[in-house]
């Protein structure tokens, strides 16, 4: 263990300070009542400032966060958070606001939304936004109840079912059945894609509508989407799109274009702002023109969502402006399919050809199985690579596959970055030819190796005292 492993509570020593107090200027307050006293002194390490300071670095290092190093994962596009974003976003005039302000004052923050609202409908060809919702999944929620909302406004009561794809992310059915509609799953064919015959039997007035992400959970383009949304409109359904991951789409094609009703876009994905952690984050829903009546009246969070997340996107958005918002789909596109085709001699490619922003993998190929010896499995693949500096991709996700291991690089990773993960990804499968147990009793240099993360998620130790 180095010395600074340590936390502050064990190099604590009895008198050591770190900081003055400037000498009171203002007049003794009143006296605090008896009863709401502090009877003992709290019980603080006592330690220098620098101590404090390489405390807080340290721990601070033992994450791996886009900043650290190359986060490939899949389905939640981890990407560069542009650093002026965080600028534009702490701004005085707009942290100073506050959204019971008299609107004279806030015409820049409105400003900020109309333009975002413009600048939205524009991409997605969509025709207005909301930005209340506060994440992909609250938007999800928000879309459905603008869904439901259309049904009901015509007397049309008996569309209570939702058709959702058997490759959707898991919030799609979670939202749906949040919002009180029945879940029916349509299957996909070999080839990834929704099967466009096993959707008709479930076309009827029942439905409300689908839900639909294009590029796929599999990174694969649904190539029959006009015609699926003719389909489901043909029966007076409406067609949802999880806009979550609309990078590789931006400047190219238009969920409007393709006949989806109503959307979300994930903010604090697509358009670069940070997250992870559980936030925060944007998840603004946008409707075609026949749909605006239908938009929430009350708000579906408080005020108007996530201002700075907004914010950040703005400032992404303006920055980059509408040739280089094109370059960010041919981009990622790119480094996605350059990964794959480099890599598919050593793990397995369920399916062939061009992807969008992301691809899954089924496992290595040879997994250095005997009979006397158990084979490298994705989690240890997954372990192995952190050794390297390198995050994992995302693992067992979509279920369609046993092993899988989804790769999304984005568009801002250098193609220097992408090929020393090339090369560790070789190396890695190598290895498992090898000796496969350097793979499973992995990582080897990370401050903690295979927490039980469930345990870890539900039970979290978050003193020291508890951890002693
Ligand atoms: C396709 C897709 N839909 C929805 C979501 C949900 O977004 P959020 O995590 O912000 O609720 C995600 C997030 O990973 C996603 O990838």
């Amino acid at each position: 263990m180095k010395y600074y492993d340590k936390l502050v509570f064990e190099l604590s020593q009895k008198g050591r300070v770190g900081y003055s107090l400037p000498a009171n200027r203002f007049p003794a307050a009143p006296e605090l009542p008896v009863e709401l006293r502090r009877e003992a002194s709290l019980d603080l390490p006592e330690v220098s400032e620098a101590d404090v300071v390489r405390h807080y670095t340290n721990l601070s290092q033992m994450n791996f966060g886009v900043d650290t190093g190359f986060y490939p994962l899949g389905s939640c596009t981890m990407k560069y958070n542009p650093k002026i974003n965080e600028e534009v976003a702490a701004l005085p005039g707009f942290t100073g606001l506050h959204p019971l302000m008299h609107a004279g004052l806030t015409k820049g923050a409105l400003k900020v939304y109309q333009d975002m609202n413009n600048f939205l409908a524009a991409i997605t060809g969509l025709y207005a936004f909301t930005f209340d919702p506060c994440a992909g999944a609250h938007g999800e929620l928000t879309g459905l109840m603008v869904m439901r909302q259309y049904h009901m406004m015509r007397g049309d009561l008996k569309r209570t079912k939702v058709i959702v794809p058997d490759s959707a992310h898991g919030t799609n059915p979670a939202s749906a059945a949040v919002c009180g509609l029945e879940i029916v799953e349509v299957k996909s064919l070999e080839n990834g894609r929704v099967d466009v015959e096993a959707l008709k039997p479930l076309l009827d007035d029942t439905v409300a509508g689908m839900m639909m992400t294009n590029p796929n959970t599999l990174g694969l383009f649904e190539t029959q989407i006009k015609e699926i949304t003719e389909l489901v409109h043909g029966i007076g359904g409406l067609m949802y799109y999880d806009g979550a991951n609309m990078n590789p789409l931006m400047g190219v094609v238009r969920p409007g274009d393709m006949g989806f009703d109503i959307m979300h876009l994930n903010l604090h994905k697509t358009f670069s702002t940070p997250h992870g952690g559980g936030g925060p984050g944007s998840g603004p829903v946008g409707v075609a023109e026949h749909l605006v009546d239908c938009l929430p009246e009350l708000r579906v969070s408080g005020f108007h969502g996530n201002f700075g997340v907004i914010l950040r996107a703005y400032a992404y958005i303006l920055m980059l402006g509408k040739q280089n918002l094109k370059k960010v789909g041919q981009y990622s596109v790119l480094s996605a399919n350059y990964i794959k085709e480099c890599l598919k001699d050593a793990y397995k490619l369920p399916i062939e050809g061009v992807c969008k922003h992301e691809f899954v993998f089924d496992g290595l190929i040879n997994d250095g199985a005997h009979d006397d010896v158990h084979g490298a499995t994705t989690l240890d693949v997954a372990k192995r690579l952190l050794d390297f500096g390198f995050h994992a991709p995302t693992i067992y996700f979509p279920l369609l596959f046993h092993q899988a291991l989804m790769i999304e690089p984005t568009e801002t990773e250098s193609k220097e970055t992408i090929d020393a993960f090339i090369d560790v990804m070789h190396k890695i499968a190598a290895e498992a030819v090898e000796d496969p147990r350097i793979l499973q009793e992995a990582p080897h240099g990370a401050p903690i190796g295979r927490p039980d993360e469930t345990a870890a998620a539900r039970n979290p130790i978050l003193k020291f005292k508890d951890a002693q």
